[in-house]
């Protein structure tokens, strides 16, 4: 099959993904008869690029690295904006790797909506609009028999999505837990390793590209959040909203919190929970949990991330996570497409475990 694919999107993330897509052409081609042809780029500040006969990878990287415009590379007249170039741009699946906007989801949640209402396949590695938008969106995915995949929202390019709807299927998930922010986690290592407080070791995330400048959607808890958010609705047949969760950040985490905690054989960990309750409805929270030392969780440390996964058949199931980086998140993504090139997304083929 031949399959034209756009990015939306070409920083860290976007820029890993079409080194994975050069990279694994060959094996593309033998493994699953497809060929990979890029259409479209679309950037900020780099513009915007739609060439239906294909552009080059490797030309695209190299204007980007050397501060150029992807405009030398397109073909027609100029595009201005991305709703422009996601309407003119002739891609069977978009790659959608935008900033993360933790408010609303936007404007990625109005450019996927319309792609799939046009019948073209999503892959997104941008935890907003699945947070606000899964149900509506994935009911659109399914009326028009096209894929909506996000296996990157969530410990990058760990498949813990494909675990829990594809592994866990038939199993009734009481409770998920994870340590999901590899920043947070950074900085609560750092305190306890260096002897910083909150403030130092912000700094020394944010001068290892660790951290934003602007380092609170991380520390105030938001991207857990919406990341507890998408896997709760996917995987417990809920429909919970950002605002639902409970939410406490690490800020008013002090060194001597750090320290009395190891003191005492525990250590603090940015926890996110939600754990079904007798009557059936779900808690959800964020915050700052004191572990004891044996807890899986207490030895994740540094960038690293973990999930637990409680069912009826499986007491317990944790994956870790090691080290991630924009090339372990732009593999989630191809791990999407190859789903969408294996026909997954048909209804009924890969299916979350309950609606709600
Ligand atoms: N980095 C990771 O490992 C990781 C892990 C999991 C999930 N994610 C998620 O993946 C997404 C991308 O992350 P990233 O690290 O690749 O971010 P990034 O390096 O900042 O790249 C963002 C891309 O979006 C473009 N962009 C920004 N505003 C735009 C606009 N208004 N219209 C069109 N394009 C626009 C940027 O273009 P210019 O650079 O030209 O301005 C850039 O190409 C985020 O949602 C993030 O939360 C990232």
């Amino acid at each position: 099959m031949n399959l034209n694919v756009a990015l939306v999107g070409f920083g860290n993330v976007g820029r890993s993904l079409a080194e994975i897509l050069l990279a694994k052409q060959d094996f593309l081609r033998s493994e699953f008869h497809a060929v990979v042809r890029v259409v479209g780029i679309s950037t900020g500040r780099h513009g915007h690029a739609i060439a239906p006969s294909g552009i080059s990878l490797r030309t695209a990287l190299d204007a980007v690295r050397f501060g150029s415009q992807l405009d030398g590379l397109h073909e027609g007249r100029p595009v201005q904006d991305t709703s422009s170039f996601l309407e003119r741009c002739p891609a069977d699946l978009v790659f959608e790797s935008l900033p993360t906007n933790p408010i609303d989801g936007q404007p990625a949640l109005d450019h996927i909506r319309g792609l799939l209402e046009r019948g073209v396949h999503v892959v997104t590695a941008n935890k907003g609009p699945v947070a606000y938008g899964y149900h509506e969106l994935k009911a659109l995915a399914d009326k028009y028999q096209v894929g909506f995949f996000f296996e990157a929202t969530v410990m990058d390019g760990a498949p813990v999505i494909g675990v829990g709807r594809e592994g866990l299927v038939g199993t009734d998930i009481s409770e998920i837990r994870g340590i999901f922010n590899s920043t947070t986690n950074y900085i609560l290592t750092q305190m306890e390793y260096e002897n910083l407080s909150f403030d130092e070791a912000v700094r020394m995330a944010q001068e290892i590209g660790i951290a934003e400048t602007d380092p609170s959607l991380d520390v105030d808890g938001w991207d857990s959040v919406l990341k507890l958010v998408i896997m709760s609705n996917l995987l417990m047949g809920i429909d919970l909203r950002p605002e639902d969760v409970a939410r406490e950040g690490i800020q008013g985490i002090t060194l001597d919190d750090i320290l009395a905690a190891i003191a005492a054989g525990q250590r603090i960990k940015l926890v996110c929970k939600s754990a079904r309750r007798p009557d059936g409805s779900v808690e959800s929270i964020v915050a700052p949990q004191r572990l004891s030392l044996n807890d899986p969780f207490a030895a994740v440390m540094g960038t690293s991330s973990v999930i637990d996964y409680v069912t009826d058949t499986l007491p317990q199931l944790t994956i870790i996570e090691n080290n991630p980086s924009p090339m372990t998140t732009a593999y989630g993504m191809f791990v999407d497409m190859l789903n969408i090139v294996r026909g997954r997304h048909v209804t009924g083929s890969f299916e979350p475990i309950k609606h709600p």
